[in-house]
């Protein structure tokens, strides 16, 4: 939410796996300050340490900061088994050596793969951006001239040259570690507009094992919607769209973790649906709308049988007017006349308004552009949350792992999220959703209206 990142100077790193190699010079204590200015630019930080650099720094400072378990053993392997630096190697965006020793760039000039960094670097084809520290003579000589131009020039690694400053033996010279910020420009410069490598937690090192959530939505009722839906034009043909069903499933998944009783419909996905929820696969719009009025209830009891709706399905705004009972044959053209669909989020707001207590409603915003018709779309359909992305920026939207979100809501400023996987996308909505059902709760005890947003009204 808006206030974790409060301190942050940029997004350049959003959503970005950076590996931390710290090698064994008295300028290790700076990786400390390295790490939260990469993690302030959005990036997840996995911390490599060679054996001495952790005897300038304390593994513990590092795993507590980035969340992570620090690699420093060439021979260790994780828990389930992987070799963690090939994991590393692998999974991350971009690799910084800071400081890197004499000791480290001789060893990197020449393959040896003795410890975790280097191993790490041989076997990653993420660039590698190297911020050599050391005493100035010891930067001087030829020995460490010719490992650094290899890195350099044969290797295509980038150099974050040492500045010129007082060093640790008292005397000045070049050899202090670059200003910090010059190395955070240039691993993002070493990303430039390369894809994410591994968007999936399963494909990185684990987290230090997180706090699980509370069971906050225990005892509540909670109905998402997926997928895509088909409008059918003939026995065999359809208009569908991209959606693969990927966030309603997360929801869906993550709001069972916290406890909730979940209803999913689904529309055509391309993910598995989880196990635990009740579900309901629907084709059309009209599917979907009686699958809603089901759960919604037409006129009668007043009391409401769920507590919240999640629409992410991605749903038809055009469907066939007339549906061809026999397959269409190839003629010389065809025209389809199609009329728009019922807009099922603002029928679903109107019938919620009416139940007791007033569920609480989330809507999608797939935009292409700008997100300035969100905020439009958020007040026409009456909604209390709405999420919205621009589906056709990299990394955000049908198919994708990850999504960059908006989260425009009815009794406060707009939120942009960093670029999440789309589970983080899900707990940080129902985050949201379970203070505004508390809320509402709340209200209700106290007497006051039980409509939670005054733009309901
Ligand atoms: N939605 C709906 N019924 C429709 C179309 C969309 O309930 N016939 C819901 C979607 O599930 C989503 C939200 O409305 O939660 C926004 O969908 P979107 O396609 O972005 O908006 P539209 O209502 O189609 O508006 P526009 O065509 O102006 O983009």
């Amino acid at each position: 939410m808006s206030q974790d990142r409060g301190d942050r100077v940029g997004h350049r790193l959003d959503g970005r796996l950076v590996a931390l190699g710290v090698t064994g010079s008295i300028a290790a204590y700076k990786s400390v300050e390295l790490l939260r200015l990469l993690e302030a630019e959005g990036a997840e930080v996995q911390v490599l340490l060679t054996p001495t650099a952790t005897r300038f720094v304390a593994p513990l400072t590092l795993e507590a900061l980035s969340g992570r378990p620090v690699e420093s053993d060439v021979m260790a392997l994780l828990a389930d088994g992987r070799i963690g630096h090939i994991v590393v190697a692998d999974s991350v965006d971009v690799m910084v050596v800071a400081p890197a020793t004499a000791q480290w760039l001789g060893a990197m000039a020449n393959g040896l793969a003795a410890d975790v960094v280097t191993a790490a670097c041989l076997a990653t084809s993420a660039p590698v951006v190297v911020a050599p520290a050391m005493d100035g003579e010891m930067y001087g000589h030829p020995a460490t001239r010719a490992n650094v131009a290899r890195l350099r020039d044969g290797f295509g690694y980038a150099i974050v040259e040492p500045e010129s400053g007082p060093l640790a033996s008292g005397q000045t010279g070049v050899g202090r570690l670059a200003e910090l910020g010059r190395i955070v420009d240039a691993v993002v410069a070493a990303i430039g507009s390369r894809p994410v490598r591994a968007p999936g937690p399963e494909l990185r090192l684990p987290r230090i094992a997180e706090r699980p959530r509370e069971a906050d939505l225990d005892g509540r009722h909670i109905v998402v919607t997926a997928g895509g839906t088909r409008e059918a034009i003939d026995p065999v043909r359809f208009i569908g769209n991209r959606s693969s069903g990927r966030m309603g499933a997360a929801i869906a998944a993550a709001a069972l973790d916290r406890g909730a009783r979940v209803s999913l419909i689904a529309g055509s996905v391309d993910v598995p649906l989880p196990a635990g929820a009740e579900i309901t696969r629907i084709e059309s719009t009209a599917e979907l709308e009686a699958a809603l009025a089901g759960l919604l209830g037409t006129g009668g009891s007043r009391r409401a049988g769920f507590d919240a709706l999640i629409m992410a399905a991605a749903v038809a705004d055009f469907r066939p007017r007339h549906l061809a009972t026999t397959k269409l044959s190839r003629g010389s053209a065809m025209s389809l006349d199609l009329e728009p669909t019922p807009d099922l989020l603002a029928g679903a707001v109107a019938t919620a308004r009416e139940l007791r207590p007033v569920p609480v409603i989330v809507g999608f915003a797939a935009e292409t552009g700008s997100l300035a018709r969100a905020v439009e779309k958020l007040q026409r359909k009456g909604v209390d949350l709405l999420v919205a992305n621009d589906v056709s920026e990299p990394g955000s939207g049908f198919g994708t792992e990850t999504n960059r979100v908006t989260l425009l809501a009815a009794d406060g400023p707009a939120e942009g999220w960093p670029l999440l996987t789309k589970r983080e996308v899900a707990d940080r909505l129902l985050d949201r959703l379970a203070g505004l059902l508390d809320g509402r709760d709340a209200a209700a005890q106290t007497g006051a209206s039980e409509v939670p947003q005054e733009s309901r009204s």
